[in-house]
């Protein structure tokens, strides 16, 4: 492996010094120089690129699933997102550019299709909620599912509506806890703004090159929008969609 520190005369390099180094090269290079104040060994390394792979892929694919399937079952809203993108691609040279409606579009499908729907949390000090004691140690589920859809937090919370994003200004940090398709707290997902990228983009190309309909028979009000019960809550059936280039 290269030795960064060779090259920079023995001074420690900063994030964007290290040029083509990839995350397996990082991990390597923290191991050999052994200054972490936990030192890792092969076993870590593996175990975090397996959790960078079953937490970074599925969550994002899912998300571009769902979102296809709202925007199939709600063509008005497709038709304004497509205008946008267009329109966006349009004046920046097939460049993704800030698409404002997109953003809205793929924070309601997170709301009502978070991919992580269970988020696990030791509770470290006994508390009585409800009546109900949870003693310390034990293992509670937060249901961010039921959180996202709860009437006493959302209007019409069944309803597919992006626009409900321009006057709720809620983040992706569960600065709000009644939303947080990322988690909240020390454990929110580390991949936030890779996720969030790895589902705009694609979405950004898919609806600027092609019309998307059901296939022939086939009513978007009957698809089957139940989840799949696993790591991540993906729509249990299939999506098969006609693709029809637009240019
Ligand atoms: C739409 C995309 C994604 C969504 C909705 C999502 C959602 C989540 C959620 C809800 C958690 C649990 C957070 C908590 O317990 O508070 C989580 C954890 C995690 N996510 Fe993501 N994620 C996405 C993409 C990614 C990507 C792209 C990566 C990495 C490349 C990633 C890496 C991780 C890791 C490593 C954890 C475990 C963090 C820990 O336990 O400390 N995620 N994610």
């Amino acid at each position: 492996m290269k030795d960064n520190r060779a090259e920079s005369g023995g001074r420690r390099l900063g994030n964007s010094e290290f040029g083509s180094e990839d995350l397996v090269d990082v991990f390597l290079r923290a191991k050999e120089e052994e200054q972490l104040q936990f030192p890792i060994d092969d076993n870590n390394i593996k175990a975090v690129l397996f959790d960078m792979f079953t937490a970074g892929t599925d969550t994002s694919a899912s998300t571009i699933d769902w979102t296809l399937v709202e925007l199939l079952r709600h063509p008005r809203v497709m038709a304004k997102v497509q205008a946008e993108v267009r329109q966006a691609m349009k004046e920046n040279n097939g460049e993704n550019s800030n698409m404002k409606y997109l953003k809205l579009v793929i924070k309601e499908t997170l709301r009502l299709h978070p991919p992580a729907p269970m988020l696990p949390r030791a509770c470290i000090d006994e508390h009585v909620i409800d009546g109900y004691t949870i003693p310390a140690g034990s293992m509670v589920m937060v249901n961010i599912w039921a959180m996202q859809r709860d009437p006493m937090y959302w209007k019409d919370p069944e309803r597919f509506e992006p626009e409900r994003f321009e006057t709720e200004d809620l983040s992706f940090l569960g600065s709000d806890l009644k939303y947080m398709p990322f988690g909240v707290g020390r454990r929110i997902c580390p991949g936030t703004t890779f996720g969030l990228a790895a589902v705009e983009s694609p979405l950004a190309q898919l609806l600027y090159h092609f019309d998307w309909n059901l296939p022939e028979g086939v009513r978007a009000e009957d698809l089957d929008m139940i989840e799949n019960i696993g790591n991540t809550a993906s729509r249990i059936q299939n999506l098969f969609v006609v693709a029809t280039p637009y240019e």
